[in-house]
C-alpha cells in the first residue's frame, strides 16, 4: 500500500530513531566515549577511573532528581526485570499489590506470583486505561508502574501512605527524568537506563529509603529464605556506597548513562520536563486533529509524556509503512508493542527525540496516509 511513497527531502529527520527504548543514543556521546581512548574501557571497575565514574553517575542523579540526602543511589546489573525479582525475593515481606495496566506491570507481578513464599495481590485495569495505586492493609508493599511503556499510559497520583511498615515500589523505567515525581513518596524507584537516560540495557538505578533499606537488611538476617548472591539488596547496597557494582558493569552503558545526565542537568529538570509536556501536546494534538488517527489512550490525564500510542484506522495498515519507513532508515521503532496488536504507532518523546524530528515524522505519515486514499 505504502510502496510507492516518496518522501521529499526536507521532511527526512535528522536523527530516524524514535523507538521507545532501547533509544537514542545521541552520536556525540558515543564520539565522547571514543576520545577516553585506553583511560576507561578495558580498565578494572574496581579502580578510580570506573569508581569515579559511577559516583558522578550517583552526584549527577542526585542533583537532577533531587533525591533525599538519606536515600541512596544504587546500582547493579540486570536491568529493571532483575530488579522485579530482588524486590519479590528481598523487599516483600508477606504481600505485594501491583497495580496492572499493561505487559511491563503484569511481567512484575508474574514475577512475584513465582515466589512460593509470598503473596501476590493484582488490581489490573484493560489495557488502553490508566490506574493510580492505593495502599491496602494487607500488602506491605505496593508496586506500582510510573509509565506503563507498552501503552503508554503514566500515573497521575501516588498513593497515601498510612502504615509505616508499607513500601512502595515505583517502577519508573520510561519515566525517570522526564516525569515530574516527589522522590520522598516512594521507598524504591527503580529504572534501566536505556530509555529517557539514553544508555545501553542490562543495568539498573535503584534510589532506595533508609526504610526500603532496614527491610532489606531483615530480610536477609532471615535464614530461612534463599536469595541468590545477585539478588541480594545488600551486596547492592554496600558497593553501591562505594561506588561499585557487585559484578561487572558494562563500562560503555556507565559512560553513556553519566553523558545523558550531564546533558539533562544542563537543563535541569524543569527545563526538560517542560520541553516533554511541548512534544506530548504536540503529537496527541495531532492525532486528534486527524481523522485517520486517534490518541490509544482515552483519558486525557493518563496519556504518557514519554511513549505517546496513536491508533491508526484499520484499513491503513501501519506495518507495510514501518516497514518502507526502517528500510530508507527514516524512522525506525515506531511499531506499537508487539503483544497488544493494535494498528498503531508508538513513538518515544524521550529527552534525546526532537520535536523537530517528531513534526517530521507526523509530517510523513500524513503524507503516507493520504496519498493513497
Ligand atoms: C516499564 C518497564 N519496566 C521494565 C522493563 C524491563 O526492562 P529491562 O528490559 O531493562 O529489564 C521495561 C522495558 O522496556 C519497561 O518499559
Amino acid at each position: 500500500m505504502f510502496e510507492d511513497l516518496k518522501i521529499p527531502s526536507n521532511l527526512k529527520p535528522s536523527d530516524s530513531r524514535f523507538g521507545v527504548g532501547p533509544s537514542l543514543i545521541p552520536v556525540e556521546h558515543v564520539k565522547n566515549l571514543l576520545e577516553t581512548g585506553d583511560k576507561l574501557l578495558g580498565t578494572s571497575h574496581r579502580q578510580m577511573a570506573v569508581r569515579n565514574l559511577v559516583k558522578e553517575i550517583q552526584e549527577g542523579l542526585r542533583s537532577y532528581l533531587n533525591i533525599p540526602k538519606d536515600y541512596e543511589v544504587v546500582l547493579g546489573n540486570g536491568g529493571a526485570t532483575a530488579v522485579w525479582d530482588m524486590i519479590g525475593l528481598g523487599l516483600v515481606e508477606k504481600q505485594s499489590h501491583h497495580f496492572v495496566c499493561g505487559e511491563f506491570s503484569e511481567k512484575w507481578a508474574k514475577s512475584h506470583k513465582l515466589i512460593p513464599w509470598i503473596k501476590t495481590k493484582e488490581t489490573k485495569v484493560n489495557y488502553g486505561e490508566g490506574i493510580n495505586p492505593v495502599e491496602d492493609t494487607d500488602s506491605d508493599f505496593i508496586a506500582c508502574t510510573l509509565n506503563e511503556t507498552s501503552t503508554g499510559v503514566k500515573l497521575t497520583e501516588m498513593p497515601i501512605i498510612k502504615n509505616p511498615h508499607t513500601l512502595v515500589g515505583v517502577d519508573a523505567t520510561s519515566a525517570a527524568g522526564q516525569m515530574e515525581f516527589d522522590l520522598t513518596q516512594s521507598d524504591i524507584f527503580y529504572f534501566s537506563p536505556q530509555k529517557v537516560f539514553a544508555s545501553e540495557g542490562g543495568f539498573y538505578v535503584a534510589i532506595m529509603s533508609p526504610k526500603a533499606m532496614k527491610r532489606a537488611e531483615t530480610i536477609a538476617s532471615d535464614k530461612s529464605r534463599y536469595i541468590p548472591e545477585f539478588f541480594k539488596w545488600m551486596n547492592a547496597i554496600d558497593n553501591s556506597k562505594s561506588n561499585q557494582t557487585y559484578n561487572t558493569p558494562a563500562i560503555a552503558t556507565l559512560f553513556f548513562l553519566n553523558e545523558q545526565i550531564k546533558l539533562m542537568n544542563k537543563l535541569g529538570l524543569k527545563e526538560v520536563l517542560k520541553q516533554s509536556e511541548a512534544k506530548a501536546k504536540f503529537i496527541y494534538d495531532w492525532a486528534e486533529s486527524k481523522s485517520y488517527l486517534s490518541p490509544y489512550i482515552a483519558d486525557q490525564k493518563f496519556r504518557s509524556t514519554t511513549v505517546a500510542t496513536i491508533d491508526v484506522e484499520a484499513k491503513y495498515p501501519v506495518e507495510g509503512l514501518t516497514k518502507i519507513l526502517r528500510a530508507q532508515n527514516i524512522a525506525v521503532d515506531i511499531d506499537g508493542y508487539r503483544k497488544l496488536g493494535r494498528n498503531q504507532f508508538r513513538i518515544g518523546l524521550f529527552h534525546n527525540i526532537s520535536l523537530d524530528n517528531l513534526s517530521k515524522l507526523t509530517q510523513i505519515i500524513d503524507l503516507a496516509i493520504t496519498s493513497c486514499k
